[in-house]
C-alpha cells in the first residue's frame, strides 16, 4: 500500500491544512515529551514537533513514506530526537531501541489511518497496542471517517484528481456492509517538458466504524474519551477522539 502514491502524496494533500490540524493536536500536547506518530506518511507532523523539542517515533508500513519523511526532516535539518520503523501499527515490537517498548507520553494516528485496518479485530489489537505503549494519563489521538466520506469525495463512485505532476482516476465499490475498496489509477508525468506518464494501479481498502463502537471499545480497554470532535475543515465525515489512558 502506498508505493508509488507515496511519490505525489504531498501533492495531492495540499489543500489540507496540516498548520491547523497540529494546532489542533497541540491543544492537547502541550508539555514536552515523546509522540509515537502511528501510520506517519511522508512527516508532516513529525517535523512540526520535532521543531517544537518533542521526540518523535514515527511508524509505517511504506517504506516510500518513511523515505521522503527522512529526506523532509534533512532538508530542515532536524537531525536529532527522531526514529522511523517500517511496521505494522497493530503489531510494532521493535518501536525502541533494544526492541524494548518505552512507554511515550502521546500517540497520534492521524487522516483516517485506522480506517486502513481490516476490520474490527485489528482495531482491537490497535487499541490494546496502543494501551500498552502509552503512559498513564497519556493521550491517544485519532481520528476515524464515516461512511459519509464516500458521498462526499466520489461523484457516482468516481473521483478525478488532476494535477500538472500526474492524473488520479479513484473508483469506489462497497463490498460490504462496513468494508469499501478503493482502486487507483495514477499517472504520473514523467518530466516536465513532455506528456509521458508512468501509469500504476494500487489498490485500497477502508474500513468504517461505528462511532459508537469505538466509544465502547475504547472504554472497556483502558481509555478515558476525553472528547470527541468533528472539524469541518478537515471534512465533514470525519470525527476526532482525543482519548486519555487510565
Ligand atoms: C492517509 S495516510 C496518513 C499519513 C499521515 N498520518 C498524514 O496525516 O498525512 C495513511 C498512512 O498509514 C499507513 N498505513 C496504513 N495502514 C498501516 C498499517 N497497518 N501499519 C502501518 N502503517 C499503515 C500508510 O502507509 C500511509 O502512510
Amino acid at each position: 500500500m502506498h508505493k508509488e502514491f507515496a511519490e505525489i502524496y504531498d501533492i495531492f494533500m495540499k489543500y489540507v491544512n496540516y498548520d491547523e490540524w497540529y494546532k489542533f493536536l497541540r491543544m492537547f500536547i502541550k508539555n514536552k515529551g515523546t509522540v509515537l506518530d502511528l501510520g506517519c506518511g511522508t512527516g508532516e507532523f513529525i517535523w512540526r514537533f520535532l521543531r517544537d523539542e518533542f521526540s518523535v517515533v514515527g511508524v509505517d508500513l511504506s517504506e516510500k513514506m518513511l523515505e521522503i519523511s527522512e529526506k523532509k526532516l534533512l532538508k530542515r535539518n532536524l537531525v536529532h530526537n527522531y526514529k522511523l520503523v517500517k511496521e505494522n501499527i497493530v503489531h510494532y515490537d521493535n518501536v525502541s531501541k533494544n526492541n524494548e517498548i518505552q512507554q511515550v507520553d502521546y500517540i497520534i494516528c492521524n487522516f483516517d489511518t485506522v480506517n486502513y485496518l481490516k476490520n474490527e479485530k485489528e482495531f482491537l489489537k490497535f487499541i490494546e497496542k496502543c494501551n500498552q505503549n502509552l503512559k498513564k494519563d497519556g493521550y491517544l489521538i485519532f481520528d476515524a471517517v464515516t461512511e459519509d466520506i464516500f458521498e462526499e469525495i466520489f461523484e457516482n463512485d468516481v473521483f478525478l484528481d488532476e494535477e500538472p505532476e500526474y492524473t488520479s482516476i479513484w473508483r469506489h465499490e462497497q463490498l460490504s456492509e462496513r468494508k469499501h475498496l478503493v482502486e487507483i489509477d495514477l499517472f504520473i508525468r514523467e518530466n516536465e517538458s513532455d506528456n509521458l506518464f508512468r501509469k500504476y494501479n494500487e489498490v485500497q481498502y477502508k474500513f468504517i466504524y461505528e462511532p459508537e463502537w469505538i466509544v465502547e471499545t475504547v472504554q472497556n480497554n483502558g481509555f478515558e474519551v476525553f472528547d470527541t470532535a468533528s472539524n469541518p475543515e478537515f471534512g465533514e465525515s470525519r470525527i476526532f477522539f482525543v482519548l486519555k489512558k487510565l
